[in-house]
Parts: structure tokens; C-alpha cells; sequence
């Protein structure tokens, strides 16, 4: 069993953000990444298509073999955690308690999250924060060209200033002290959205809270790979072109093969 791979999955190419934590903080770990890029974006689509995307996904990745499941994605996991929990054994973990927990260090409580329509609409962020932080004032943007924008290469653009500087501006006004990037894509905008927002705003990154979960758990259920593995394998659900391309700007490195696949 700790041989086997950690399974991650997102809409797209948006999860190797966290993909990329995992293995920066989980070397000797084998990692699956599947991007269901013929699907994508799960953002703006209902509660109902993004759980069945979800769990087609995770079975496919259940198929591989996987020890453990990381929903990479956080319109996946705001609408479809507790359902993939139920349905399947392995230990799941998603991208919205980890993040909720480093929000609830804000100090003025005042805490911004920003994500897709699909996170925002589900109230998952806030929902979490107040679990921990009952009287936490908690702002909500969705922020969808942001995702375009990162795919684009445009993260640090001047467009991207100005678009932060627009859905921003109620938070702002709100005097947050933290951010929540709700979305896979956000990271990549961190320096664009500092600039935006001055250096006193915490930005709550979910990629490296997440991957520290997936640290800790594998610990506590005794998951660890005793041997050097690190073996990275990628499956997308169409051609990879598009996803190789931009995929390397995201990992910051080539990676490798890609196999298309069918699921569901
Ligand atoms: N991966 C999605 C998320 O984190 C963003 C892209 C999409 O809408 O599918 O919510």
C-alpha cells in the first residue's frame, strides 16, 4: 500500500499547482495527476455536472491504484467532497479545509476569499472559516478572468493589475487582513495581487496548505513510501497540447509524457 501512487485531480491544468507543492514537500512519493481537460472549467458549471465529473475522475484514479486522493480543484471540493468521502474508502482530501485553516490565523478577522462562481456560490470558504472563527466577517468575489489570464501567461500583465484592482476593490473596502486564493489558478497571480493590495494583506495560498495536509495524513495513516519513488505520471482527457504548454509555465519545468485518456 505505501508504494502506491497519491492520486490529484483537477478540471485541468490549474491542480499542478498543488500537484507541485505535493511533490516539492513529498519527494520519495509517486504522484498521478489527471486533468480533466476535456471538461473543463468546472467553475461556472452546476453542482450536479461538476459531482459527476468528480467522481468519474476519482475512479479513474481509484483504477490506477492510488493510496490516497487529492481533489486538486476547488469548485470539486467545494461541491463534491463529502459525496467522493462516501462513495470511496480511501482517505480524500480537498483544497478548502487546509486553506480555511491558515485563513482563521487572520488577526482582524476580516477575511476576503476569492474563487470561481462555482467555490464562491457554494459558500464553502466562509462556511469553514466560521466553523473555526464563528465571528470572522468574511467578503466573497468570484474572480473568473483570472483563470484566463494565469492560462495566458498573463499573471503579472498590466491587464491583470487592473482586473485585480476591480474585484478587489470590495474587499478592500472591507479592510481585509487575509486573502483566500480559492481557485488553483490564484498562485500564480500572488504577485499581482500583493501589488494590488500592499504588503499587509496575508494572501492564504491553498496549494501549500494542502500539501501539508497530504504530509500529515500520510503519516497518521501510515502511508509513507520507505523507498525513493518520486515517480510523476500525467493523464488530461483530451489532446495535451495545450496542457503541456501551459503546464510547464505552472510546474516551472517540462512534464514529460502526457497520455490522453477516456473516463466516465
Ligand atoms: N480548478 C478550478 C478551481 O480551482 C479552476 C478552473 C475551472 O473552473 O475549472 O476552482
Amino acid at each position: 500500500m505505501q508504494h502506491r501512487a497519491i492520486g490529484v485531480f483537477d478540471s485541468g491544468v490549474g491542480g499542478l499547482t498543488v500537484f507541485k507543492e505535493i511533490a516539492r514537500l513529498l519527494p520519495r512519493e509517486n504522484l498521478v495527476y489527471l486533468g480533466d481537460t476535456a471538461r473543463v472549467p468546472y467553475g461556472t458549471k452546476s453542482v450536479e455536472t461538476v459531482q459527476r465529473y468528480a467522481l468519474e475522475a476519482a475512479q479513474f484514479l481509484i483504477d490506477q491504484g492510488v493510496k490516497l486522493l487529492v481533489v486538486a480543484c476547488n469548485t470539486a471540493s467545494a461541491v463534491a467532497l463529502p459525496l467522493l468521502r462516501q462513495h470511496f474508502q480511501l482517505p480524500v482530501i480537498g483544497v478548502i479545509e487546509p486553506g480555511a485553516r491558515r485563513a482563521a490565523d487572520s488577526r482582524n478577522r476580516r477575511i476576503g476569499v476569492i474563487g470561481t462562481e462555482g467555490t464562491i456560490n457554494s459558500q464553502r470558504y466562509p462556511e469553514a472559516i466560521h466553523a473555526l472563527i464563528p465571528d470572522a466577517q468574511i467578503s466573497s468575489v468570484a474572480c473568473p478572468l483570472f483563470v484566463p489570464l494565469a492560462e495566458e501567461g498573463w499573471a503579472e500583465h498590466e491587464i491583470a493589475r487592473l482586473t485585480a484592482l476591480e474585484y478587489l476593490q470590495p474587499l478592500m473596502a472591507e479592510s481585509i487582513d487575509t486573502l483566500v486564493l480559492g481557485c488553483t489558478h490564484y498562485p500564480l497571480l500572488s504577485n499581482t495581487l500583493r501589488r494590488v493590495l500592499g504588503d499587509t494583506v496575508s494572501l492564504v495560498d491553498s496549494a501549500t496548505e494542502t500539501a501539508k495536509t497530504v504530509q500529515q495524513l500520510i503519516h497518521q495513516y501510515d502511508l509513507e513510501n520507505p523507498r525513493a519513488g518520486g515517480q510523476h505520471t500525467f493523464f488530461v482527457t483530451d489532446v495535451p497540447t495545450r496542457f503541456e504548454r501551459v503546464g510547464r509555465a505552472f510546474l516551472g519545468k517540462s512534464l514529460g509524457q502526457i497520455e490522453q485518456v477516456q473516463i466516465g
